[in-house]
């Protein structure tokens, strides 16, 4: 009997283990992790609020749990959330761009009070799809949170030109700026945009 009762408790404690719950609402069929996903959309208007570090460590730790190739973890990161740093890197953008207009520079931020800088190991194939991962866990993360995002390609031209604002970025040799990704609490609400269905297929 007693033997009986341990393989029982075994046997129940493995399925805990070996299995994840889901996270839907049998009630209502509610699923807060798709929610967010389909909820979250790029955010271009952003109140002026901080957002906290405690808040932000949160939203970087969900980042760097990202899968990733081979736990090479080929990201590095840098955050500006305070005005006086981001002021300086636009200033060190628009200095090393005198072609392009400041408001145009600057304006390729979004007015987002956070700018995370995300850096791709050159030397590693993967190393792309691991910081386009990183970014998508710190923008989902970040809207579970109430906390708005926008994924930036085009900062990244002016900050390659830039050797102060890459100074001040102090990304280690082999590492380039690859994207960045604004926050900030929204002060806005923005519509979806559609997406073509048509792109995924079964394989008949
Ligand atoms: C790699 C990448 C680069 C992007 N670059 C910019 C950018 O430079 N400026 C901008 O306003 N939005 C940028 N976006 C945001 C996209 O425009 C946006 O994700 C897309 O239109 C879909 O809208 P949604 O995010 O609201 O669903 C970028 C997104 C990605 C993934």
């Amino acid at each position: 009997m007693k033997h009986m009762f341990i393989i029982a408790a075994a046997a129940i404690a493995s399925a805990c283990i070996s299995c994840h719950p889901t996270q839907t609402d049998d009630k209502n069929g509610s699923n807060p992790v798709i929610e967010n996903i389909m909820s979250r959309r790029s955010i271009r208007n952003y109140r002026p609020a901080a957002v906290g570090r405690d808040t932000l460590n949160k939203i970087m730790e969900c980042g760097i749990n990202a899968p990733n190739g081979m736990n090479r973890q080929s990201w590095e990161i840098r955050i500006a959330d305070t005005p006086e740093a981001m002021e300086s890197i636009c200033e060190s953008m628009v200095q090393a761009n005198p072609d392009i207009a400041p408001e145009i520079i600057k304006g390729c931020f979004r007015g987002a009070p956070v700018m995370i800088f995300i850096a791709n190991d050159t030397s590693y194939d993967c190393s792309a799809i691991d910081c386009g991962l990183l970014s998508e866990n710190i923008m989902l993360s970040a809207w579970s949170l109430g906390v708005g995002s926008v994924c930036l390609g085009s900062p990244v031209r002016f900050l390659k030109n830039s050797e102060k604002a890459l100074e001040t970025l102090a990304f280690s040799e082999g590492y380039d700026p690859v994207i960045c990704i604004g926050l900030g609490y929204p002060d806005e609400k923005p519509e979806a945009k559609p997406r073509d269905i048509s792109k995924f297929r079964y394989i008949e």
